[in-house]
């Protein structure tokens, strides 16, 4: 669909069941991606492929995580989860601060934490090289975990993503029309894991969203005849309108994050659907590569006469599939408001962990990260343009 859409309430937040991103092809096997090699394990979250990396691990008590200082809770809960302690290096422009962690390895000893693991992110869905940090990994004798949340395609320098950490996990939502989902790729000795299954009727339930998000959002408009009708008998709206475009800017202490990650569901080892690996293994890669990358581009084009509005990342690197495209926004609160009012999908990491050294360049505040996904077409990406233009008028 590359029309304007009817309400700002079809605008699908994420990626929804369509048939140009479904089917195989000897192209789309041709884009790297995180889920082509290793040992896979396939769980209901990012969050939870990144506990089983840590028990795996045999991480616990007394035990620490390096995590960058720009984060989201889901990335620290699976930590203390764990029983183990979270400590936040600094980034410097996005890339781990190699002289902080090699000061921090080299005096960790002396009985403070027993063991150390090193998680570092492609963050954005533009890929790092991990040379670096495997070299000091592999120096001071530690794991490293390749978080590929944002980067469940793509390659840099021919590296694949998913292929440089002792682990890699990615976050199935971000990428593909599933109803949530993650995996960890294991690229050293294969082990057993105990992660639980899912029930029939939560298969079902997700088929169900899937099914449903996809035609409203415009698709498979041969099935809406049939939609009309159930929400008719049901007196009601569909899930999918009824989704909330809240533009109010919760503030939570640093304790209410806490304690909202550590009492979430998705934290706990369990499989991920079915259907949402049938569809991530039935999907068009190098369709969602390329879609992606041209909306990244349109969005820079589009916002490129703003210059309180500047994008982290102008050019995209060959071989990125972004996720995101990051801008550092001098007025973060009403850009953000802006966007979220018209249901636009946009991220900002503003949840701190109570304790967490704050990023030097404040980018949980100032940074967003503005969604690419492939259902997003030119005149959606036009019209969030446009709000943004008017909330500066
Ligand atoms: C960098 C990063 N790692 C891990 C996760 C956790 O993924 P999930 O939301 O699938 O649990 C996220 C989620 O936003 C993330 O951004």
């Amino acid at each position: 669909m590359q029309g304007r859409r009817t309400t700002w309430s079809q605008l699908p937040r994420g990626a929804v069941l369509s048939a140009e991103f479904l089917g195989n092809s000897a192209a789309a096997k041709k884009i790297p991606r995180i889920s082509e090699a290793g040992q896979l394990h396939w769980t209901q979250s990012g969050r939870s492929a990144l506990r089983l990396a840590f028990e795996l691990e045999g991480l616990g008590e007394g035990d620490a995580v390096l995590l960058p200082d720009y984060y989201c809770p889901t990335m620290v809960s699976p930590v203390v989860a764990q029983g183990a302690t979270p400590v936040f290096y600094p980034l410097s422009d996005g890339l781990p601060d190699l002289s902080w962690l090699t000061n921090w390895l080299a005096n960790s000893g002396g009985g403070k934490p027993r063991k150390s693991v090193l998680l570092a992110v492609h963050l954005f869905g533009i890929p790092i090289d991990f040379m670096p940090l495997q070299t000091l990994a592999q120096q001071h004798g530690i794991s490293l975990i390749e978080d590929c949340a944002h980067a469940f395609l793509g390659s840099r320098n021919d590296v694949a993503v998913g292929a440089s950490g002792d682990y890699a996990i990615a976050s199935l939502p971000k990428f593909f029309a599933t109803t949530a989902g993650g995996v960890l790729r294991i690229n050293r000795t294969a082990k057993t894991t105990n992660v639980s299954s899912i029930g029939f009727t939560e298969e079902l339930r997700g088929a169900w969203d899937l099914i449903q998000a996809s035609v409203h959002a415009g698709h498979w408009s041969m099935l809406r005849p049939a939609f009309a009708v159930l929400y008719a008998l049901r007196g009601g709206t569909s899930n999918a309108q009824q989704t909330t475009r809240s533009t109010d800017l919760e503030t939570l202490t640093e304790e209410a994050v806490r304690e909202h990650a550590m009492h979430d569901p998705q934290l706990t080892l369990t499989r991920a659907k079915d259907i949402d690996r049938f569809i991530v293994r039935h999907s068009r890669y190098d369709r969602i590569a390329a879609a992606r990358r041209r909306n990244y581009e349109l969005i820079v084009g589009a916002l490129q006469d703003r210059a309180d509005l500047v994008p982290l990342r102008p050019a995209l690197p060959q071989g990125a599939v972004p996720y995101v495209v990051p801008f550092l926004s001098t007025q973060a609160n009403d850009d953000y408001a802006a966007l979220r009012r018209i249901g636009f999908p946009v991220y900002r990491w503003d949840r701190f962990w109570p304790g967490a050294a704050p990023n030097r360049d404040d980018w949980g505040r100032r940074v967003l990260q503005i969604s690419c996904h492939q259902n997003l077409n030119a005149r959606d990406i036009e019209d969030a343009a446009g709000a943004l233009r008017i909330r500066r008028n």
